[in-house]
C-alpha cells in the first residue's frame, strides 16, 4: 500500500523508513551526475514531494523519459532534504511507471502557466494545476468546516429536494423539469401546455433554494440546515453568478433576525479559522499569487465584530459619500454590487450585515416590520465580492402572509403546505442562504465563481 504525500511532508513519518507513494509527475530534472529528480504530486497537499532517483536503477532510462502528467509509483527511503524549500524527500529505490502521457506535445502542462480561461476548457488538466488543486482543497476544507460548525451547534442536516414545484424566490428564474415531448406537447382546450400529462402531473422545476422545505423541518426539529445544489436560469453573465451553485441554508425556529445575523457571523469566523489552520499551504499560495491580503484579511476578520447597518442608514452613507455610482442610489432601490462593495471595502472596511430592506424589493416570505415599509431581511456583504449571504426572519403570521401573497399575485393554493406551518403551532423563525461558491471565491481571492467549482455551468456553457 502507499501513503499520501501530505503525511510525509507533515513530518509525522519517521525519517529513514521505507515509504511508497503514488501520484503524477509535475516536473523532472536530470543532473549530469546521473541522478534524476522527480517532483510528484497526489493532490493531498500543495507541495509535491521530490523523489531522487539514482542511475543505478535498472529502469533509469524509463525514468529519464518521464514527462509531466505521467503516473508513477515510487518506493524509497524518506530522508530530510538538504535542498532549500523542501523538508523531506524520497531516495528512490524503485520507480514504477503506471501510466504514460501518450504524446507529451498534446499534454499542455509545463512550467509555463495557463490562463484560467484555458483551463476551464480542459477538464483532465484543470484539477492537476497548482491553482485548481489549492481551490479544491480549500473548498473541501470549507465544506467540512461548515458541517462541523452546524453539527457542534446541534443543527440537523436536511436534504431538501432538487426537483420542486415552488419558486421560492419568486423571481421566475427556474429551469423546467419535464418528460413531455417538446415536439409534440399536449395542449389544454385553451391551447396552453397541459402539464397534467407531465411526469409529476403538474409543472416541476429545479430548486432555486431549499428554504421553504427547510422551514417545514425547522418547524419540527428546531435547528436545521441544508447544503446542496441550487439552480438559477439567471441571465447575469458575471463573475459572481452560476446557473448551478451550492447553498448552505440554516433555518432556526424561535430565532429573530439578530439571532441569525449573529449565527452568520460566527459561522463565517469558524470556517475562516478552519482554512487558516488546516490549509495554510494553499492559503500561502493564494496570498502570493492571487490576492495579497488573502490571509491577512481573514486573520483580521476573525478578530473583530462585523459591521451592522440598517438599509436606510446605508442609503444615507451612499448618498453622502460623494462617489459617482453607475446606478444612482435612493431609498427604495435594491443595492447593486458597486454599492455593496463601497460599503464593505471603503466605508466599513470589513464584512457588513445590512438589515431591514424595503419590502417592495424583497421576497414574499420575509417578515414585515412595524413601520409597514421594511422587512426583516439581511444581506452579508464582504469586501472584494459583495453579497455572500441573503437571509431574513420569516413571516409567521398567516393573515400577514396571505395578504402579501395576494398583493404579489401568487396563488395561495400553491403555497398551502407552506401556509399550514402558520396554522399549526406557528413560531417566529429565521434563516439565511450562504452562496458557497461566493464564499470559496472570497476566501481564496479567486476573481470568478466559475473557478471555484469543479464543473461550472453558466449561461451558454455546460462543457463536459
Ligand atoms: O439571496 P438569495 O437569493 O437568497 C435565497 O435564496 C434565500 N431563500 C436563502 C435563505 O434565506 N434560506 O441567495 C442566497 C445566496 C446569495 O447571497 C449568493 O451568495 C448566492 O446565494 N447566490 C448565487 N451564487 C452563485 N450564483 C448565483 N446565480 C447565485 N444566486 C445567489
Ligand atoms: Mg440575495
Amino acid at each position: 500500500s502507499h501513503i499520501a504525500i501530505t503525511e510525509l511532508l507533515k513530518g509525522t513519518v519517521a525519517v529513514d523508513s521505507q515509504v511508497t507513494i503514488k501520484g503524477w509527475i509535475r516536473t523532472r530534472r536530470d543532473s549530469k551526475a546521473g541522478i534524476s529528480f522527480l517532483a510528484v504530486h497526489d493532490g493531498s497537499c500543495f507541495d509535491p514531494i521530490q523523489a531522487v532517483v539514482p542511475n543505478s536503477l535498472n529502469n533509469y532510462d524509463e525514468v529519464t523519459s518521464l514527462t509531466a502528467g505521467c503516473s508513477v509509483k515510487v518506493t524509497g527511503v524518506l530522508v530530510q532534504s538538504e535542498g532549500t524549500g523542501q523538508s523531506y524527500e524520497i531516495q528512490a529505490n524503485s520507480v514504477e511507471v503506471l501510466g504514460w502521457v501518450e504524446n507529451p506535445d498534446t499534454y499542455p502542462m509545463s512550467a509555463k502557466r495557463h490562463s484560467i480561461e484555458y483551463l476551464r476548457e480542459h477538464a483532465h488538466l484543470r484539477p492537476r494545476t497548482n491553482v485548481i488543486g489549492a481551490v479544491t482543497r480549500v473548498r473541501n476544507c470549507l465544506s467540512q468546516a461548515l458541517h462541523r460548525f452546524f453539527h457542534e451547534q446541534g443543527y440537523m442536516w436536511i436534504s431538501t429536494p432538487i426537483i420542486t414545484a415552488s419558486d421560492c424566490e419568486g423571481a421566475g428564474e427556474m429551469f423546467r423539469v419535464s418528460t413531455l415531448d417538446m415536439n409534440n406537447l399536449p395542449r389544454t382546450d385553451k391551447g396552453d401546455v397541459d402539464y397534467s400529462e407531465d411526469f409529476f402531473g403538474k409543472e416541476a422545476f429545479l430548486t432555486v433554494s431549499g428554504q421553504l422545505n427547510g422551514e417545514t423541518y425547522a418547524s419540527a426539529m428546531s435547528k436545521i440546515y441544508t447544503f446542496g445544489p441550487t439552480f438559477r436560469a439567471e441571465n447575469s453573465n458575471t463573475s459572481r453568478h452560476l446557473a448551478e451553485f451550492w447553498m448552505v441554508e440554516p433555518e432556526v425556529a424561535f430565532a429573530d433576525l439578530d439571532d441569525v445575523a449573529n449565527l452568520a457571523e460566527s459561522m463565517l469566523k469558524y470556517v475562516f479559522n478552519a482554512v487558516l489552520t488546516e490549509r495554510r499551504d494553499d492559503m500561502e499560495f493564494f496570498a502570493q499569487r492571487i490576492e495579497k491580503t488573502a490571509i491577512s484579511r481573514l486573520e483580521e476578520f476573525v478578530e473583530k465584530d462585523f459591521a451592522q447597518v440598517d438599509y436606510t442608514d446605508a442609503i444615507t452613507i451612499l448618498e453622502q459619500c460623494g462617489k459617482k455610482f453607475e446606478f444612482p442610489v435612493k431609498w427604495g432601490v435594491d443595492l447593486q454590487s458597486e454599492h455593496e462593495r463601497y460599503l464593505a471595502e471603503e466605508h466599513f472596511k470589513s464584512p457588513v450585515v445590512i438589515k431591514n430592506y424595503p419590502r417592495d424589493i424583497k421576497a414574499f416570505y420575509m417578515r414585515q416590520n412595524e413601520d409597514g415599509k421594511t422587512v426583516a431581511a439581511m444581506d452579508v456583504v464582504a469586501p472584494g465580492i459583495g453579497e455572500i449571504i441573503g437571509g431574513s426572519q420569516r413571516e409567521e403570521r398567516l393573515d400577514v402572509l396571505d395578504a402579501r401573497l395576494e398583493e404579489m399575485g401568487l396563488n395561495k393554493e400553491d403555497y398551502s403546505w407552506y401556509r399550514d406551518l402558520r396554522k399549526y403551532g406557528s413560531v417566529p423563525h429565521s434563516g439565511f442562504g450562504l452562496g458557497f461558491e461566493r464564499l470559496v471565491a472570497y476566501v481564496t481571492g479567486m476573481g470568478n465563481v466559475r473557478d471555484v467549482i469543479a464543473f461550472p455551468r453558466t449561461k451558454g456553457s455546460a462543457t463536459y
